[in-house]
């Protein structure tokens, strides 16, 4: 077996999906080393389940946060506290060596040859690429490290109030140390170059090896059709579409038939139920009422966190059609009632 592993984490069932679908994407480039992920007691007893057929690894930790609202604001991700937990990776000395990929990341090619690079390698952030995005990074687990880090993170924070910010200050000298520690930006393409720089998107498209579906917006939260298998992409991430319908393909090849309805549903429970609805969905079926419930909460659920596809389906136009149709068949209303006499 080998002694080196790619490492996730999980804290709920929700980033438990993306996990699956990043670990059936590491198999189906054939990697050599082995699985691992990081979960929290929040993730639900049965999709711990699901993770321990596909990872050699189910390791529970306890939850780190940050606690740094005012740094999460500056992120615009106030959720993201909670990715201290990351840190617990160092914990994993049973490996010699790891890299460590977000949940919402998806590999497109082996790269196995990352595993020949040192502690602290990553590529660079798109929106500061002095700093490197912790989305993927190599490193060697080292109970030492774990403690240093966790000791940084009492005495200094994080700049971000997320584990990047942390390593980051932590890993200080990485942009100028040694230039073998900067990863090519093709093992950690952020789904934001489509329109940060499109134009290199385009040109490189087939090299990339790792796709980042960095932001807000993860594959799992956009809504998909059950009957066609094809995934709805919002109009401005027109160029993410093939990656984020390979997402929804490897779900549907891979992941769809191991969930099961006992996963929290949305209906009892916000977070992390949307694998338990997405069970129910009947792929390749006519629609449900199982469908329309699903894609009524996710379209919900993507407008509660922002991402509204305003020159797509949720354009004025679209909505305004929709408000005059609404109001178009509108029961007629009452009569009035005539007053009382002395009645103001
Ligand atoms: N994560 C998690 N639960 C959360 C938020 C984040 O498990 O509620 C983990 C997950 O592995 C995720 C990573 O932390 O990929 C970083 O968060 P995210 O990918 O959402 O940040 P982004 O890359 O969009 O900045
Ligand atoms: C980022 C990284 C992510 C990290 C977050 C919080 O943008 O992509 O991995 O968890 O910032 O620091
Ligand atoms: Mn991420």
């Amino acid at each position: 077996m080998s002694t080196y592993a790619w490492v996730t984490l999980a804290t709920n069932d929700l980033y438990s999906l993306g996990a699956l679908v990043l670990a059936y994407s590491l198999k189906r480039v054939s990697t050599a080393h082995q699985l691992a992920i990081l979960i929290t007691p929040t993730v639900s007893e049965s999709m711990r389940n699901k993770l321990k057929d596909v990872f050699n690894v189910v390791q529970e930790v306890n939850v780190l946060d940050s606690q740094d609202a005012a740094n999460l604001a500056l992120l615009a991700r106030p959720e993201l506290g909670i990715t201290f937990t990351k840190i617990h990776c160092w914990r994993l000395i049973q490996f010699e060596k790891c890299v460590f990929l977000d949940a919402d990341t998806l590999v497109l090619q082996n790269c196995d040859e990352l595993f020949e690079r040192e502690e602290l390698s990553a590529a660079p952030d798109v929106g500061w690429p002095d700093c490197f995005n912790s989305g993927v990074f190599v490193y060697r687990p080292s109970l030492d490290t774990f403690s240093k880090i966790t000791q940084f993170a009492l005495e200094k924070g994080s700049f971000d109030g997320g584990d990047q910010g942390l390593l980051n200050s932590y890993f200080s000298d990485w942009a100028t140390s040694d230039i073998s520690r900067h990863l090519p930006f093709l093992y950690n393409t952020c789904s934001t170059a489509t329109y940060s720089y499109l134009p290199a998107f385009k040109q490189f498209a087939d090299r990339i090896k790792i796709l980042h579906f960095i932001g807000r917006m993860k594959p799992w939260l956009l809504n998909f059709n059950s009957q066609t298998r094809i995934v709805y992409t919002p109009q401005e991430s027109g160029y993410l579409h093939p990656y984020l319908q390979f997402w929804w393909d490897l779900f549907c090849d891979n992941v769809h038939e191991k969930l099961t309805e006992d996963m929290p549903d949305f209906i009892n429970q916000e977070e992390g139920g949307l694998a338990g609805a997405l069970s129910k969905l009947r792929l390749g079926e006519p629609r449900s009422p199982e469908q329309e419930a699903y894609e009524q909460h996710i379209r919900r659920q993507c407008w509660e966190s922002g991402n509204i596809d305003y020159t797509g389906r949720d354009s004025f136009d679209n909505i305004w059609a929709r408000i005059s149709e609404t109001l178009s068949s509108a029961p007629p209303k009452p009569a009035e009632t005539p007053k009382e006499p002395g009645s103001m």
